[in-house]
């Protein structure tokens, strides 16, 4: 049991005792500044208000039954202020924790009593788009937690749950089609000639100057389709030969997206249409890439069938955009953790089915829904989780719940964690309540939104680019890198160029990552170049640096400072005492941030950590102090050394051994 839960076990027993109440909680916490001992408890104030006791006189009783209790690890817990129980522990009793934490590779972390098979859902980005921001978020938050539990001894099984069958393909395919034939035509600029030429108009153009320009497109639209109606002659060889070169790109595929998107959006309102095959049917103009959505959804599917081609580029495509990201941020998903929207397509039928054996199910306008006590609108009338539309498609929530039945029933989870954005918390919050609800999720498994919130430029909106795109989200990492690389170059010229390059991705994507870490999840903050690459502050380079300055002190130290087992801590100077404090506070904050999956805490140990060293290496002479002090220093050195190693790397973050 880690330290805190130790004496907050004990002094909840005092607490029950000396109040003759069970339930009262003592909360301990470690204590703010040292005259307050090592850990203060908060709690009998509370209980005494609440049994109408002195609280003073409750909180002597407490400390006195506590005394006693822990007289091997406390030399004294007394009462201080109104009610504050403070705990001061033994010094040897540190000592002798210390040592047994030299020879653990675990650092004191504990096996937990349940071992729990703990399913996180993280990245999770929309495929055939651009990933943005908020999936960094998602990617660098999810794999903490599963780093972090899976060091804590859990099975954690990481489910990336890519929205690869959404409309998004519809369009993408559409836009495939439109490259090929351009460059069937002998005319590959096709594409972004007219994007530039329909950036002149807007939405709220008059619909005949919009019909206007988007004739000239929506003619050769047909002549295309009416010369390749079933694409075999045209469309899949050409698809085909693409993909066999691999000379289509992401780069090449976003443009005709947003082709698409602004032909679509433009011709919204228009009396513009295309008769499609097979039977020459008019399509809007603004519903074709739906059209198609429809009919690859329809078909079932579309892995082994030749309509499914152009879907599977799409998303294999954009798969590798996504993974060279995660390459980049060395996180640890894989191509194993895929399971996609379109893995659980030819499962809807039965959860709906499910859904109404279960008696949720109600018809609402034509659509299945499922209606809730605890969903109600502004007016409080009843707010419905459409399950099914009229026209028999299925929804996000539909597929979430679908991706529920398999983690409970398929991957056993105990807990399922959720990494997303914080503006989809009604959305999971339906999810759950209906998969409570229908039996889908049992009431031991736990399901927990972890929602985080925005990233935001300097101008505190949405992180964007100067023109207003969405950042790239390479770019920004190859912008953190080149700065990275200036500061290195900066501290330490002489180092080899390659050597300071490779300090510098180490140093740029942990700043990335941290600077996002640091933060309580649910608050937005500003990403800042400058501030997230401070030597000072709580940053990834500061921390990165205090790892290799105490590395530093073993390369002067030389030889006979690699054994440091069996050493005697004398702990005499409050600085190693507060050390060694510090130090035994690592499996508790591993703790906390699993309970809560708050990253942040451990961020903000990391630093404490840091500080509390850099007071103990300012007042205690290391290399050049007497054995047997020397040696007691240098192991002291060395447990901070890996417990900051250990901690970033739970974090997802690399360190160097020289900076
Ligand atoms: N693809 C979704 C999006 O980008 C996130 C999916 C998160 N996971 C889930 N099970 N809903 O908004």
């Amino acid at each position: 049991m880690n330290l805190r839960r130790r004496l907050e076990e004990r002094l909840s027993v005092a607490l029950r005792d000396a109040a003759g109440v069970e339930g009262l909680p003592a909360m301990v916490v470690p204590s703010t500044r040292p005259q307050f001992g090592d850990y203060q408890a908060n709690g009998v104030m509370a209980a005494a208000k609440k049994l109408k006791r002195n609280p003073r006189e409750l909180a002597d009783r407490v400390a006195r039954r506590a005394q006693a209790d822990l007289a091997e690890l406390a030399e004294r817990v007394e009462v201080a202020g109104p009610g504050f129980i403070n705990v001061h522990l033994r010094r040897e009793w540190l000592a002798g924790r210390l040592a047994e934490l030299l020879g653990d590779e675990r650092l004191g972390a504990e096996v937990p009593e349940h071992r729990q098979t703990v399913v996180v859902d993280y990245s999770s980005p929309n495929l055939a788009k651009e990933m943005h921001v908020g999936h960094l978020r998602s990617t660098i938050i999810g794999d903490a937690l599963v780093r972090l539990l899976e060091f804590l001894g859990h099975k954690v099984i990481r489910q990336n749950h890519v929205g690869d069958w959404g409309t998004q393909f519809g369009m993408v395919i559409l836009g495939l089609w439109h490259i090929c034939m351009a460059r069937h035509r002998g005319q590959p600029g096709y594409i972004s000639r007219e994007l530039e030429r329909l950036s002149a108009l807007s939405p709220g153009d008059e619909p005949a100057r919009r019909t206007e320009a988007l004739r000239p497109i929506c003619q050769r639209h047909q002549e295309d389709l009416d010369a390749d109606p079933d694409g075999q002659k045209v469309f899949y060889p050409y698809l085909r030969a693409l993909l066999h070169s691999r000379e289509l790109t992401l780069d090449d595929l976003l443009p005709a997206y947003r082709f698409v998107n602004r032909v679509e959006t433009l011709a919204e309102g228009t009396e513009l249409t295309v008769n499609s095959p097979p039977d020459r049917r008019p399509i809007p103009l603004s519903g074709v890439s739906r059209y198609i959505t429809t009919m690859l959804q329809d078909r079932g599917d579309p892995r082994n069938r030749q309509e499914g081609l152009a879907w599977r580029y799409a998303r294999e495509m954009s798969l590798e955009a996504c993974e060279e990201i995660y390459r980049r941020l060395g996180v640890l998903l894989s191509r194993e953790d895929i399971r996609g929207e379109s893995d659980y397509h030819s499962q809807l039928p039965e959860v709906v089915n499910e859904l109404a054996s279960a008696g949720l199910l109600r018809e609402s306008e034509g659509a299945k829904c499922v209606f809730l006590e605890q969903f109600k609108n502004k007016d409080g009338q009843p707010l419905p989780v459409i399950v099914q539309k009229s026209d028999g498609g299925y929804l996000y929530a539909t597929t979430d719940l679908a991706a529920m039945c398999y983690r409970v029933r398929h991957l056993h989870a105990d807990r399922i964690l959720y990494v997303i954005d914080s503006r989809q918390t009604l959305h999971l919050q339906q999810v759950f309540a209906v998969a409570r609800a229908a039996g889908f999720a049992p009431p031991e498994v736990a399901l927990e939104h972890v929602a985080f919130g925005t990233m935001q430029g300097a101008d505190g909106r949405p992180f964007r680019t100067r023109d207003g795109q969405t950042m790239k989200l390479a770019w920004l990492l190859d912008e953190a890198e080149r700065r990275a690389f200036e500061l290195v170059s900066q501290k330490s010229p002489a180092l080899p160029v390659e050597q300071r390059r490779q300090i510098a991705r180490v140093v740029g994507i942990g700043a990335v990552k941290y600077a996002d870490l640091v933060q309580n999840r649910m608050s937005d903050y500003i990403f800042s170049f400058e501030k997230m690459l401070a030597l000072d502050g709580n940053t990834a380079p500061y921390m990165q640096y205090a790892y290799a300055r105490i590395r530093s002190i073993f390369r002067k130290g030389g030889p006979g400072t690699g054994d440091l087992s069996g050493i005697e801590f004398g702990l005499g100077e409050p600085a190693e005492r507060a050390l060694a404090v510090k130090l035994l506070q690592f499996p508790e904050t591993l703790q906390a941030v699993a309970d809560d999956c708050l990253p942040h805490l451990l961020c903000g140990y990391l630093y404490e950590l840091a500080v509390t060293f850099t007071g103990f290496y300012e007042s205690c002479p290391v290399l050049k102090s007497d054995e047997p002090k020397r040696s007691a220093r240098l192991a002291l050195c060395d447990l901070t050394a890996r417990t900051i190693r250990t901690g970033l790397n739970l974090l997802g973050i690399e360190t160097v051994e020289q900076m």
